[in-house]
């Protein structure tokens, strides 16, 4: 295939993979798309050591990294917060009424219960903290960057075009679009509200074609709500250059998605996910479970902003997920984790590999039914 960003990144299919999990970023490259590897939990040594193992698979084709640049975030104006502020500014109604929670779900305490800040999830939010991920980014010669929660910053934008690689970002409405166009990116992700992950509010459908227009002539990758050949074959005839997908790859044999988690997905319907703020204060497409219906009951507190939120249930979630797999258990019944509304196709756990083949023979088809429309 040849769309504008086929051209820009030498793939041969402009199906990209955004994905936690370094063995998905290297099967979707080598199967001619693009594998993008989120990287906002990673350490520097983590990320250099996934890197140069995804360079092995790969062999020269390209692969890219995502990182988590928010623009509003608690603590934004003073640049950022330390741990123990961090600790100081979760309330403790926040932290009683969580530990209720896990009571009234039989959820014990961690066989070594973290202390200070190890028990903290650490969200890295401040752009200071981005530096050292992308200096080993930079020296893997990663050949695409995208960044989500808000425009990237001057400085990432010429860094990335002084070292010749393409800057991308994720956008839930026109306006941020327009604002990632004016901050220099290569690339807009219009992401639809379908999409699993931190979403906005309007629908893919409508959302491609407004940003297509509104950036052109920067390529837009459409994202959420796109999973197979059809759904790809529309984001094309909305105006996209190419999808951008995150849920379908959860279910695959190579993803590190937990036993739990994926048997809830392979068993979701469409109608299982909702947009909560309770994972990590800002609003984010996950699977409907005990816990996100407990956020919503009436004595439940109002979500912290980032990253206060991912500090205040970071223990809270290992608890969880170390025993959900425990048949008919408390934590079985609050295991949820981020998934976009085409969980409700994925039935079936098989190759990323397969995926990207489906997805492409499935889109010759629909074009093929969508030309014979216009034959005589
Ligand atoms: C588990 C999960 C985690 C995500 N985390 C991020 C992230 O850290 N950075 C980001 O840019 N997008 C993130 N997203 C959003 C994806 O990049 C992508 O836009 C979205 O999944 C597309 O919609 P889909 O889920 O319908 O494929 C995440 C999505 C999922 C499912």
């Amino acid at each position: 295939m040849r769309t504008a960003v086929t051209s820009m990144l030498g793939i041969d299919f402009p199906v990209f993979a955004f994905t936690h999990c370094r063995d998905v970023v290297a099967a979707v490259t080598n199967a001619g798309g693009l594998g993008v590897l989120g990287a906002v939990a990673h350490s520097p040594e983590q990320l250099d050591i996934d890197l140069k193992w995804i360079r092995e698979q790969v062999k020269g084709r390209p692969f890219g990294v995502d990182l988590l640049i928010p623009s509003k975030y608690a603590g934004s104006n003073e640049g950022g917060i330390d741990g123990k502020s961090l600790r100081a500014m979760v309330p403790d109604e926040h932290r009683e009424w969580l530990e209720r929670l896990l009571e009234r779900y039989d959820v014990p305490g961690l066989p070594e219960p973290a202390s200070g800040d190890r028990g903290m999830a650490r969200m890295r939010v401040d752009p200071k903290s981005m530096g050292p991920l992308i200096d080993v980014s930079f020296d893997n010669k990663v050949a695409f960057l995208a960044s989500a929660l808000g425009s990237p910053p001057k400085w990432l934008v010429d860094r990335c075009h002084a070292a010749g690689i393409p800057v991308a970002a994720l956008a839930g409405r026109t306006d941020h679009a327009v604002a990632h166009k004016e901050a220099g990116v290569d690339i807009v992700i219009a992401q639809g509200t379908e999409g699993g992950g931190h979403t906005g509010e309007i629908a893919t459908m409508v959302l491609i074609p407004q940003v297509v227009d509104a950036v052109a002539p920067i390529p837009v990758l459409a994202a959420g709500g796109i999973a197979s050949g059809r759904q790809m074959a529309a984001a094309l005839a909305l105006g996209a250059e190419g999808v951008w997908c995150g849920s379908v790859w959860l279910t695959t044999n190579e993803a590190e998605t937990s036993p739990a988690i994926r048997a809830k997905f392979l068993a979701a319907t469409s109608a299982d996910t909702l947009r909560s703020r309770s994972l990590t204060g800002k609003p984010a497409r996950m699977m409907r479970s005990a816990w996100t219906d407990a956020w919503q009951e009436p004595d439940a507190p109002q979500p912290l902003p980032m990253p206060l939120q991912s500090a205040l249930i970071g223990e809270a979630q290992r608890r969880i997920h170390r025993i959900a797999h425990k048949e008919g258990s408390g934590a079985q019944k609050l295991a949820t984790y981020f998934v976009g509304q085409v969980v409700g196709q994925m039935n079936t756990s098989m190759p990323a590999r397969r995926v990207v083949a489906e997805m492409i023979e499935e889109f010759v088809t629909a074009m093929e039914r969508v030309n014979a429309l216009l034959e005589e």
